[in-house]
């Protein structure tokens, strides 16, 4: 049985800390499937409005090597549906979650992998901001 994996994120202004987590989730299993925030959701989470629509975002993360499929997470309180629905067998996440998401370990693995050091989409924003 090929082992699917599942990750959730925003991945506005795609930058290389999104590269190396999906590439680091993908290359726990056979299969990567990904959870691209709807619109409505980074707006309710972030306070703010994605800077690329999510039909761009799901556009630029399906294009990416090591990913299988996409689709578009509507709500923070599906994850189990979507684990379910997509029969992953590891849920990966950032460690600025950890432990946050320990609730899935009767359906699935939960993997939290270290972020990428000093980048960050909120970052990029406010230095692209200051300097235009
Ligand atoms: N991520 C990472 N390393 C970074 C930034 C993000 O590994 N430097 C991971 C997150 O842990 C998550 C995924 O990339 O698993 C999507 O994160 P997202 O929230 O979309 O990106 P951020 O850059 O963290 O965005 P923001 O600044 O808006 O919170």
């Amino acid at each position: 049985m090929p082992r699917t994996v599942i990750t959730f994120g925003t991945f506005d202004v795609f930058h290389v800390g999104h590269l190396r987590v999906i590439e680091r989730a993908a290359a726990l299993g056979d299969r990567l499937v990904v959870g691209v925030s709807a619109d409505a959701l980074n707006l309710s989470k972030k306070g703010r409005e994605p800077v690329f629509s999510q039909a761009e975002r799901i556009a630029i993360v399906a294009a990416l090597k090591p990913v299988d499929a996409v689709f578009i997470e509507e709500s923070l309180e599906l994850k189990r549906d979507y684990i379910l629905e997509h029969q992953a067998d590891v849920l990966v996440m950032g460690d600025d979650w950890a432990g946050r998401f320990d609730e899935f370990k009767d359906i699935c693995e939960v993997v939290y992998l270290p972020r990428t050091p000093a980048i960050s989409t909120t970052a990029l924003i406010e230095k692209i901001s200051g300097t235009a």
